[in-house]
């Protein structure tokens, strides 16, 4: 799922592990000693990277804290999106803790699947959970301003940060006093075809939808018919004919959903310009669908060589150096709770808008040969499910997000299908109509729907009554 995930890096900076360093633009970076497991296998320390942004800060104020998911941090996390905001709101002190095993925060020398064992969702939050008990208790070592003991915490951010934020209220509510979750997936499948449903989605508000899913069935045609120059001049066509037909298929896809998490503002919507403006009357539909396919490819200046390597369903590069965030994220899912992206299948009776070739096996087979046996991949997801999500139901104070148009939308609390999860006190959804991935946690701006805004508002409204309450956290099962 990484790769759908991907939002930009902003800058890139020169660190050096166990200093505090300085560079050009007064981007400071922090280091954070850490166990490579908290749970007593490895009592390992490494060095965990962080950054604070306390233009705001006054004496008394809370802590808000995010994360870049499976990105490298940057100042851009403390500096250029809405958790700035929220520190401005209330004389905070804005934190981005990088998450362990990406960018430099390397617990272990290496990627291999026996360091990686290491990566489990428990060790992960508990890095953040010491980090905060760290900032409450002894407040000087981990912050260049004095910060009040005790502060109040605010957990927030987008896409996987945003699974951790909820993670973190549910896991450690004594610690943690809200969450900000945008665009967080509360519930895993084994086959995420429900991802490809939720583009079909965008695609049928946007007036292209039953155009776009002919182009796949038309091409799908040509793909399974054995007909070697057929399925070659389709590969023409598409100006990709030296990639096997499996390749292919998915950079295909990629290709046709480059534009799904961009950001739909009040000068218009992404997908429309790359997608459906291609879906013109009178050419045929795979002609449109490879146009797509051929302007994306163009708008990204991809060379062939990219296109092959940037296909996670056919990682021939087995190798574990550090600094592959998407093989990182290829581990999480590979054992952690699948969600793999997979087409719709046929008996559904529903549209597909990625090919039939998208199967669970490709994804299963790349686990194995990347994990071996560290990999429990099928029994995983209902127990993940279980652990990880079921709880969410009694936990008080998150304010989640989706956007109506989402990608995600689909494994979200809010699939158009109705909710999957309960709120309860001092929570909240919102489905955030006509806008994409994540939009309310990025900084304002002029071109922002309305939706967007008045969703920050509701956030903001939240964030002041979790954190003027001071309240302990109390489970709903345990009222009364
Ligand atoms: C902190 O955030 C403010 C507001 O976005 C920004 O102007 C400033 O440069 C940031 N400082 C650091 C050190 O990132
Ligand atoms: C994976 O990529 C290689 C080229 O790097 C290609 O020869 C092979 O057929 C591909 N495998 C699949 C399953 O598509």
């Amino acid at each position: 799922m990484a790769r759908f995930l991907a939002l930009s890096i902003v800058a890139a900076l020169v660190i050096v592990p166990g200093h505090t360093t300085r560079t050009d633009n007064q981007d400071v970076a922090y280091w954070f000693t850490q166990r490579v497991d908290h749970f007593g296998r490895n009592d390992q320390q490494w060095e965990q990277h962080y950054m604070v942004n306390h233009t705001y800060y006054k004496a008394g104020g809370p802590i808000f804290i995010t994360t870049p998911g499976d990105n490298a941090l940057t100042s851009h996390h403390t500096s250029m999106t809405h958790l700035i905001r929220l520190a401005q709101q209330h004389n905070g002190i804005a934190v981005a803790i990088e998450q362990r095993f990406y960018g430099s925060s390397a617990p272990l020398p290496d990627l291999s699947a026996s360091s990686l064992e290491y990566m489990t969702a428990e060790n992960m939050l508990a890095d953040f959970a010491s980090f905060i008990r760290e900032a409450k208790t002894n407040p000087s070592s981990v912050f260049p301003v004095a910060v009040t003991e005790d502060a109040q915490v605010v957990f927030a951010g987008s896409s996987f940060a945003a699974n951790v934020a909820v993670w973190m209220r549910s896991t450690y509510p004594d610690l943690v006093a809200g969450a900000w979750a945008s665009s967080a997936f509360v519930y895993n499948r084994l086959e995420n075809y429900q991802f490809e449903q939720s583009f079909g989605y965008h695609l049928e508000q946007l007036g292209c939808g039953s155009r776009f899913a002919q182009a796949v069935r038309d091409l799908d045609y040509i793909l399974f018919s054995n007909d070697q120059v057929l399925i070659d001049s389709a590969l023409e066509l598409f100006g990709l004919p030296s990639l096997s037909v499996q390749v292919f298929a998915s950079v295909v896809s990629d290709m046709a959903m480059s534009e799904a998490l961009a950001q739909i503002t009040v000068n218009g919507d992404p997908v429309a310009e790359a997608v459906c403006a291609h879906f013109s009357k009178g050419t045929p539909a795979l002609v449109s669908y490879a146009n797509v396919v051929k302007a994306a490819i163009k708008r990204r200046g991809l060379s062939p060589a990219q296109l092959l390597s940037m296909d996670n369903y056919n990682r021939t590069d087995t190798r574990v150096s550090l600094n592959q965030p998407d093989l990182v994220s290829y581990f999480i899912s590979c054992t952690w709770f699948s969600n793999w992206i997979t087409a719709t299948p046929r008996s559904s009776g529903l549209d597909s808008y990625i090919s039939q070739l998208m199967t669970l096996d490709l994804s299963l087979s790349q686990c194995r040969r990347h994990f071996g046996h560290h990999v429990d991949f099928v029994g995983n997801v209902d127990s993940f499910n279980r652990k990880w999500f079921y709880p969410l139901h009694s936990t008080t104070n998150i304010f989640y997000t989706v956007g109506s148009l989402d990608i995600w939308r689909g494994s979200s609390v809010a699939p158009v299908s109705g909710h999957i999860i309960r709120t309860n006190s001092n929570s909240h959804i919102e489905v955030i109509e006509g806008a994409g991935h994540a939009q309310d946690f990025d900084m304002e701006s002029v071109s922002d729907i309305l939706s967007v805004k008045r969703a920050r508002h509701i956030g903001d409204t939240l964030v002041k009554k979790w954190l003027g309450h001071r309240n302990r956290y109390i489970r709903i099962d345990e009222v009364e």
